[in-house]
């Protein structure tokens, strides 16, 4: 080759450009904001040296009309490409906010667009580091299209591989609906945020004034809409989550998750399980207690946490396989199903269910939440959501009733009839169409209301309910559930029937798709 000649020189000084592009002090813009750069982004996300860049060079289209100017760059505003996380192949695109405020032109919307159809081809997982002002003004339609192809794109690839966001400054306008499409979306507190219309249209329109991080921070979002499914105070830490929470997740839905390594801390017979659940059954305890004590030793990576916390949902390891659990949460509203938690179920339900993800349900639940707020907010289309999650899902599925299992919850939370492979009880649990106080105030109304000493007649009656229905062997003997086991065994028990349910094959019939109610 000639090095001296002048297609050589014109390699090297398209090289030099491309380093001033991204100078210090362009990369002081972020820092100064607490934020990071998107190259950083990308080297603490891939296995060092591993990620390669493609489309570097590319320039953005000439913009239709005159208003406002499209910067000359290369990239367009975003760096896409490919490389190993945790060793495994992942493709990524970073979207550059220093360059005309990450917008999105329709040559950045093509980059992410031809690396997202990769991703699907090569059946690998595809992370989107958001920093954005949305479609780019100066572009207009272009730019509104170019979003409609990614939208599209991650449409199409829904189940097939993981999809994941993770908002690392703004993002607004139409960069909020790829997030929103993918699967989980991670947020950094105070730096990220994410909001259809920003503060200067609430202003405009509705004159309210609010902060960007009270109408989209990531607190806002984790604990309020549901938007975001896991928030960290850096965006280092972010990052590393991501990295851990991709180690749980097989690389597309023909693949299983990855198996690692049990250190076997926790034992398979664990008599710590026989003393989480007080004596008293009104009394709450913490959930999250019960999957310590039943999940590989520090495995448990909890999804949502902050949103509708009377339900757990999160992935976790038993003997080095991952699983998906769902858990009511007594110690928040007594565990109950309203809406948000049903909403939140059924969507991790599902992920699970897509990418073989096998379902560990811990029930300890009295019912759904009344009242005319949820039933005029719509209950019972969002409860629905939880039946047909469950139902649909074909991965193996396995129930253990802790505790209460009242009514209808009984039967939404993997019920056997419903598909549940095994359903186990602790004898602790209560299995009834309603509670105790309900039931004797239905069944026992002219009884009660003709007693000299109706509150002494009630105690009678709701012990005897206790006794004698609200128990787990009326369902036990009459075959609604597998067994009634020693909490002690609860792990050894569920890694056996996982264990026997490895090649469970469900043959789904030929349809379109089913009817979820949304
Ligand atoms: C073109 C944009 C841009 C955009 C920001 N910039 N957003 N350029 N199109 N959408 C440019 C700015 O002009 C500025 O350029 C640079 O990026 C940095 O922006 P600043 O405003 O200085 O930064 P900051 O104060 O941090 O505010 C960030 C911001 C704000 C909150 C994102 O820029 C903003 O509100 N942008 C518009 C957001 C929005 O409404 N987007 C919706 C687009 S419509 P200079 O040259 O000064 O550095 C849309 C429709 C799709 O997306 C709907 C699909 C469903």
């Amino acid at each position: 080759m000639d090095l001296s000649g002048k297609h050589y020189k014109a390699f090297i000084e398209r090289q030099e450009a491309l380093k001033k592009q991204y100078s210090p002090q362009q990369a002081e813009k972020q820092h100064s904001k607490g934020k990071l750069t998107a190259f950083e982004r990308i080297n603490l996300l891939f296995d060092a040296g591993s990620f390669e860049e493609i489309y570097t060079f590319v320039t953005p289209a000439a913009q239709p009309v005159e208003f406002g100017k499209v910067e000359k760059s290369f990239g367009d505003g975003v760096i896409v490409g490919h490389g190993k996380v945790n060793g495994r192949l992942v493709f990524a695109y970073a979207q550059d906010f220093t360059i005309m405020g990450g917008s999105l032109g329709i040559i950045h919307a093509k980059k992410i667009a031809k690396i997202q159809e990769m991703a699907l081809k090569m059946g690998s997982p595809i992370i989107g580091l958001i920093d954005s002002g949305g479609a780019r003004i100066q572009e207009g339609v272009a730019s509104l299209s170019g979003y409609a192809s990614i939208f599209h794109n991650i449409i199409q690839s829904s189940g097939i591989i993981p999809q994941i966001s993770v908002i690392m400054g703004p993002a607004a306008g139409g960069a909020v609906y790829s997030p929103a499409l993918t699967d989980f979306v991670f947020m950094t507190n105070h730096t990220s945020y994410m909001f259809v219309t920003g503060p200067n249209v609430v202003k405009e329109v509705l004159n309210e004034e609010v902060s960007s991080d009270q109408l989209g921070g990531a607190e806002v979002h984790a604990r309020k809409s549901g938007v975001a499914h896991m928030i960290y105070d850096d965006e280092e830490n972010t990052i590393l989550a991501l990295k851990k929470f991709l180690s749980y997740l097989p690389s597309n839905n023909v693949e299983n998750p990855p198996v690692v390594g049990d250190d076997g801390a926790v034992p398979d017979v664990n008599p710590k399980l026989r003393d989480i659940i007080p004596d008293d059954p009104n009394k709450a305890y913490d959930v999250k207690e019960v999957i310590h004590q039943i999940v590989d030793k520090n495995s448990f990576f909890e999804t949502s946490e902050l949103f509708a916390a009377n339900i757990v949902t999160g992935l976790a390891r038993l003997k080095g396989k991952t699983i998906g659990v769902v858990a009511n949460q007594p110690k928040v509203l007594a565990g109950v199903l309203d809406i948000d938690s049903s909403t939140k179920g059924a969507r991790f339900i599902r992920f699970c269910d897509a990418f073989n993800i096998p379902l560990l349900t811990l029930e300890d639940v009295p019912g759904f939440l009344p009242g005319v707020d949820q039933e005029h907010s719509g209950i019972i289309r969002h409860g629905a959501k939880m039946l047909f999650a469950y139902s649909e899902a074909t991965v193996p599925k396995i129930t253990v009733i802790l505790r209460k299992a009242y009514g209808g919850a009984f039967i939404v939370m993997n019920s056997k009839n419903l598909g549940g492979d095994f359903n186990f009880a602790w004898p602790t649990a209560e299995i009834a169409v309603m509670g105790p106080d309900g039931a004797v105030a239905i069944l026992y109304r002219k009884e009660l209301a003709g007693s000299k000493n109706p509150s002494e007649l009630k105690k009678e009656l709701v012990k005897k309910y206790r006794d004698k229905v609200a128990n787990p062997f009326i369902a036990d003997e009459s075959g609604y559930i597998d067994e009634v086991i020693d909490p002690a065994v609860t792990r050894k028990k569920i890694i056996s029937a996982f264990t026997a349910l490895n090649n469970k094959w469900v043959k789904v019939p030929a349809r379109k798709h089913g009817n979820m109610p949304l």
